[in-house]
This record gives C-alpha cells, sequence and structure tokens, in this order.
C-alpha cells in the first residue's frame, strides 16, 4: 500500500509516473506525520548547511519527521552515498555535488535519491518505505544527533511524501516485507532502464586519450592479446575546445569513418556530454541557445555565465520542455556518426566559478594584498579561495522556466538542484526516441534524482585508487536499486590517484559481477589499462570470466527490472531474522541464484565469509575452468587467491556458464553448461 502526504504545493519532479493506486492521506494524517519546524534551529546542529526564506511559489513553513528507532532497526536505502547499507549513524544530505572527495566525513555525493526502508526489527510488517519527493535539500539524519531518532528534515513546506507499507496479504507476491516495499516503490516511480547488450561488455576508459591514433591503439592492446573488450570512451578531449556536439578535426578526422572502422571490430564507442554550453561567437550551440533565450538566467534576465572546462559557459535550461527538446537534439551530430552511447557530466550542475563570484573574489584579494593574514584572517582568505568552486551561492544566483503540468514557473535553481542531471539525461533520451527509435543507446549520467532510472544508468564519479573504495561501490549497489538505478558501476581501478595491480585486480574481481565494468582513470595519474600491467593473462582471465557470465547478469538485470525488485540484494534482505546476515555488509546476493564475497583488502590471501544458508563454492581459475565445493551454512575463512573468482551458488539453484568470446554479442550465441545443482 502506498500513500501520500502533499504539503503546500509541490514542485512537479516527474519522479512518480504510476500514481494509479496511491492514495492520499487525510489532513489529520498529515499533521501528524510531518510536523513545523523552526529551520534555523533544526539545521544549526548540523553546520553548514544554510536556508533561505523561501520565495513567492514556495512560502510554506519547511517541515519535519521525526521517528524512534529500536536497537535492531536497519535503515536501507539512499542510493548513490558514502557509508554503510545499513544507513543508521550518519547524516546525509541530498544535494547532487561535484565532490571527488568521497570520504566517510561527506553527506553528498551526486546523486539525490530521497528513498529510505526503516526496517523494524521487533515487528517486521511495521516496516516502511519513505519517499520524499522534493528537489531541494532533504537532510536524513539517521541516528546522528540521537542513535535513536531518526529526524527528515525537508528545507521547504512544498513537496510529498510517499509512505510504503508492506503488501500484508502478499498479493504482489513478494516473500517478504522488505521485498514488498521495493517492488510497490519501484513500480510507482516506472521502469528502469535497461541498456544495449554490449553495455554489460568491458569498456575502458581514461581522461586524456588524445587521438583517434591513441584509441585505435588502446583498441589494438586489447584485441592483440585477446582480452575482450567492447567500448572505450570519449573523454572531454576528443571536442574542439570542450565544446558539446563538436568533434576536433585535426585528432580525429574523419569521425564517421573512424566510429564505424571501430564497429568493425565490435567497439563501440562512448562520448562524453558536458551540462555546461561553451560561450563563443560562432558556436552554433550556444547561438542557438542565445537565440531562443534557452540559457538559465539570472535574476536581472541576463544569461547566467558560469566557468567549467571550456571557461565561460552557459547552462542550457533542461528543466524546460523546449530547451530540453533543443538540447537533445544536439546530441544528433554524434548519433548521425554512427555513436551509440553516450556519458552526461558535470551535470549537478558543476561550477567552478561563476563569473560574479570570481569578480567579488578578486575585489576581496585586493584587500587582502600587503596585510599581515592572522589566524582568523588567512583561514577566512584560504574558506574564501577554496568556496569558489560549486560554491552554494551560485546555486542561488541562476534560474529556471520550468515546465509544469499546469504550464511555466519561474524557479530559482536552489529549490530545483536535484533534477538538473536528471533532465539533462532526459533530454538525450527523449531525443534518442525521436530521433534514433530503432537503436538501443548507452546511455548514463554523474548526477541524478529518482525519475531518472527510467532514462539511463550512472556512474558513481570521481572515486579514488584507494581500497576502501572497492567496498563503498560495493556497498551502493543494493541501495542504488531500491531507488531504481540498475545500470550502475564504479570506476574500476579508481579515477584519482595511482593504481596498482594488485589494487585493480582485486577491483575486477567484484566488476565481474557489475553490469557497467569500466575501467577509468584522471588524467596525470598512472596508466590502468589492463596491458599495462605485468600479469596481464591474469587480467585476460578475469575478464573472460565476466563474459562466460554475462548471459546470467543479463538476465539478473533483465528479471530485476521487470519484476521491479533488486539485482543487488543484501543478506539483510534474504534472511531477515538472521542478524550476522543483517550486518554483514561486504557479501550480495546477485540475482536470485549466487552471492559473492569480493577481496578488497591489499596482500590478502583470502577472507572470512558468512553463509546465511547452505550453498556451493564456485572458485573459477579460468572462463572454462572451475571447481566446486558444498558448503553448510556457517563461517568460513575461504582462500581467494587474486587470479580466480569465487562465488556461491544456492542449493537447488544453477546458473549458466557460456563460453566466452571476444565481445559480448558473440558470448550469447555460444554453448554453455550450467553448474550448481
Ligand atoms: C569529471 C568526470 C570524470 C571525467 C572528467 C573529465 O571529473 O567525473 O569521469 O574523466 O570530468 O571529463
Amino acid at each position: 500500500m502506498v500513500k501520500k502526504y502533499v504539503y503546500g504545493r509541490p514542485f512537479e519532479t516527474y519522479a512518480v509516473v504510476n500514481a494509479e493506486n496511491v492514495s492520499d492521506a487525510a489532513e489529520s494524517e498529515k499533521r501528524e506525520f510531518f510536523r513545523e519546524a523552526d529551520m534555523k534551529k533544526a539545521l544549526e546542529p548540523y553546520g553548514g548547511i544554510t536556508w533561505d526564506e523561501p520565495e513567492d511559489w514556495n512560502d510554506a513553513p519547511a517541515m519535519q519527521y521525526r521517528v524512534r528507532m529500536s536497537d535492531g532497526d536497519v535503515v536501507y536505502g539512499l542510493g548513490e552515498n558514502v557509508r554503510g547499507i545499513n544507513k543508521r549513524g550518519w547524516v546525509y544530505e541530498s544535494k547532487c555535488s561535484d565532490d571527488p572527495n568521497h570520504t566517510e566525513s561527506k553527506r553528498s555525493l551526486y546523486g539525490a535519491h530521497n528513498f529510505i526502508i526503516i526496517a523494524d526489527a521487533d515487528n517486521p510488517a511495521a516496516s516502511k518505505g519513505l519517499f520524499i519527493d522534493y528537489p531541494g535539500r532533504v537532510i536524513f539524519d539517521i541516528g546522528y544527533l540521537d542513535k535513536n531518532e531518526l529526524v527528515i528534515t525537508v528545507c521547504s513546506g512544498n513537496f510529498t511524501a510517499y509512505v510504503v507499507s508492506p503488501a500484508m496479504d502478499g498479493a504482489d507476491g513478494s516473500d517478504n516485507h522488505l521485498y514488498s516495499i521495493v517492488r510497490q516503490f519501484r513500480h510507482i516511480i516506472g521502469k528502469s532502464y535497461v541498456p544495449p547488450r554490449w553495455a554489460f561488455g568491458y569498456q575502458q576508459c581514461r581522461w586524456s586519450y588524445m587521438s583517434a591514433d591513441e584509441i585505435c591503439d588502446v583498441v589494438d592492446n586489447y584485441r592483440r592479446r585477446n582480452i575482450p573488450i567492447d567500448a572505450v570512451y570519449l573523454d572531454i578531449d576528443y571536442m574542439e575546445r570542450y565544446k558539446d556536439f563538436t568533434v576536433n578535426k585535426e585528432t580525429f578526422p574523419d569521425f564517421a569513418d573512424f566510429v564505424r572502422k571501430m564497429r568493425e571490430k565490435h567497439i563501440h564507442l562512448v562520448p562524453i556530454i558536458d551540462a555546461g554550453v561553451k560561450i563563443e561567437d560562432g558556436y552554433g550551440t550556444y547561438e542557438e541557445g542565445i537565440k531562443n533565450g534557452y540559457f538559465c538566467k539570472e535574476a536581472d534576465g541576463e544569461d547566467f555565465v558560469a566557468g567549467v572546462w571550456p571557461g565561460r559557459v552557459h547552462f542550457p535550461d533542461v528543466l524546460n520542455e523546449d530547451a530540453r527538446r533543443w538540447f537533445g537534439h544536439g546530441y544528433k551530430v554524434l548519433l548521425d556518426a554512427g555513436i551509440d552511447g553516450f556519458w552526461n557530466d558535470m551535470n549537478e550542475p558543476a561550477i567552478f566559478y561563476s563569473e560574479k563570484h570570481l569578480k567579488e573574489v578578486f575585489d576581496k584579494i585586493d584587500d587582502y594584498k600587503g596585510k599581515n593574514l592572522d589566524i582568523q584572517s588567512f583561514f577566512e582568505f584560504k574558506g574564501m579561495v577554496e568556496g569558489v568552486a560549486n560554491n552554494l551561492g551560485d546555486y542561488e544566483r541562476f534560474y529556471h522556466r520550468a515546465t509544469q503540468p499546469d504550464g511555466e514557473v519561474v524557479v530559482r535553481h536552489d529549490h530545483v538542484h536535484n533534477l538538473y542531471g536528471f533532465n539533462m539525461t532526459r533530454a538525450a533520451s527523449e531525443s534518442f526516441k525521436e530521433l534514433a527509435p530503432d537503436k538501443d543507446i548507452l546511455m548514463f549520467s554523474r548526477a541524478s534524482y529518482i525519475g531518472m532510472h527510467r532514462y539511463g544508468g550512472i556512474w558513481t564519479g570521481d572515486n579514488h585508487a584507494w581500497w576502501s573504495h572497492i567496498l563503498l561501490s560495493l556497498k551502493m549497489l543494493p541501495s542504488l536499486n531500491m531507488c531504481g538505478f540498475m545500470y550502475v558501476g564504479s570506476d574500476v581501478g579508481g579515477f584519482n590517484d595511482n593504481t596498482t595491480e594488485e589494487l585493480l585486480m582485486r577491483w575486477m574481481g567484484l566488476a565481474v559481477f557489475v553490469p557497467l565494468m569500466r575501467n577509468h582513470a584522471a588524467a596525470g595519474t598512472r596508466y590502468q589499462e589492463l596491458y599495462r600491467f605485468t600479469d596481464t593473462d591474469t587480467f585476460k582471465n578475469i575478464v573472460t570470466m565476466r563474459y562466460a557470465l554475462t548471459p546470467y547478469l543479463w538476465e539478473a538485470y533483465r528479471r530485476a527490472v521487470e519484476q521491479d525488485t533488486l539485482m543487488y540484494r543484501p543478506l539483510g534482505f534474504e534472511h531477515p531474522e538472521d542478524k550476522v546476515a543483517v550486518a554483514t555488509e561486504d557479501q550480495l546476493y546477485v540475482g536470485e541464484d549466487i552471492m559473492i564475497c569480493p577481496v578488497y583488502t591489499q596482500n590478502a590471501v583470502g577472507r572470512y565469509v558468512y553463509l546465511p544458508e547452505p550453498m556451493t563454492m564456485v572458485r573459477m581459475k579460468s572462463a572454462d575452468e572451475y571447481e566446486l565445493e558444498k558448503y553448510e551454512a556457517g563461517h568460513y575463512f575461504v582462500e581467494i587467491p587474486a587470479q580466480e573468482i569465487v562465488f556461491f551458488i544456492r542449493d537447488g539453484h544453477r546458473i549458466p556458464l557460456y563460453k566466452s568470446a571476444e565481445y559480448t554479442e558473440a558470448v550469447f550465441g555460444n554453448e554453455c553448461e550450467w553448474i550448481g545443482e
């Protein structure tokens, strides 16, 4: 059962699309559920969260929800975020952020996924799901100020809360309360995006592939060593001076021919598209945007100027239907060249600086010149300079002419901030339907809000070559699935900092089971293509094992989408009464049949594994060489060399193991054998 609590006049986010069975809460219930809050007082303990008095269309008082949690209650959800699968013990803030330091101390990453499940330990039937449909800031204090209290603060009085209760009669076919909540929630937000099958192949990316020749060289290196691969990415350097929908003609002469030649080798090229449109006379996209008034504006009607890769840019107003359609049609030039995959980036949107704020900072710097900078003034100065990028004040400087069901509304960006990446991706995806209805196109984004899951996947942004980030990426998988995001993955090997052969190998050991298996690194870091290391054979082996398992993963993915359920299942979902299973956060069920237990520590010879049920261990040594061993439920230390992939099949289940191939599509035509009982 899903009940809707409408407060004030909410902005239509288009997160919920199937509301036919959603009932409205009575006024008295609404008053009980969320209470008016004095925002200044409510936000003070969290520090650093500002709150503006609302504006005309948005003038209801802010609201707060409080509930006590007993010790065993678990809070799941929040999609892309830091910390555990159980979100208890920290405070999270929904605010799409361009922040490349994914440390425990953070409260937000690139996505804003306001859905949680409160799993009631004492009375499972009283468990509930809660979705706060509000595109501005929402604070989820999940046992931070008080370890047994959940406090949700919505920085506006205009929002909709959806409360999902388990279907007690099992009418929806769910096996337990938690799955029932997920299924009902996923139903109301609509079916998740399904990518083309090749997007389940291994993919290579790097920021700083400078030319077609360099990319050919990468592909040749993979093919020569028979390491399967399906896609290579074009990061910002393929463009002409970082201008969207252009290609640098000097470094990529005859682009369409290049795309075609790559396709002959079964390689898909996937270019990046950035949110900011370069301000440059003579550049078509810029000139069209100006002519039609399609860019976000400041209060005085001037187009807002921010700085990103190309320097000065404008942001397309993707919340406006006409502007969205126009921006979406920009992808045509690349589609026409044969491209069938894109990644949308910097769409929080990331702002290195705004022209106006930068000027204020420069003026201030003049004041500091020649002064004795003491403890106070030095840190003030430092904070000011460091605060130039992604400055919160800048998000209050520009406006959208957002299309709403009853017409256009002018809305200040910070009130709808979390919808930008969603609508940029929607722009692309809607135009694909129009421009290339027969093409199956890969699409994923960095920033997102629930609802975007219908249009594309996400990657989890600029992580580091840190061991802890293998585990963090694993923990995000089920949380993302709960929020509808199914085509997901992290930068394998780590984006920032220098990777090592062992780290990359272990990361690959997890990525074998993740839909988006993309190796990506930042410019200036150590090269981390799989052939750059000593033990290339092992990397080849790991990738071929992935290809052998791809049809299983593909089916698990498809089924999870069709049934509105999880592909990645926390052990606590399968065994809610088993306290150890509930607390195990470094293993996952993948689909209905297998459980994975990747190694995520340096110099490990194996790891402890908890089996909540009897299972068969599969020790894969290569795509067609494996051993099976039966285990009873219990705790074990399992030796797992980095060269092997170890996972478990549930009793009574079987999975197909295909003959591997050079590229994904070919695998599906191969023969397979079934392993397990
Ligand atoms: C951002 C993206 C990263 C990309 C870089 C250059 O940092 O998150 O993936 O490589 O921009 O485009």
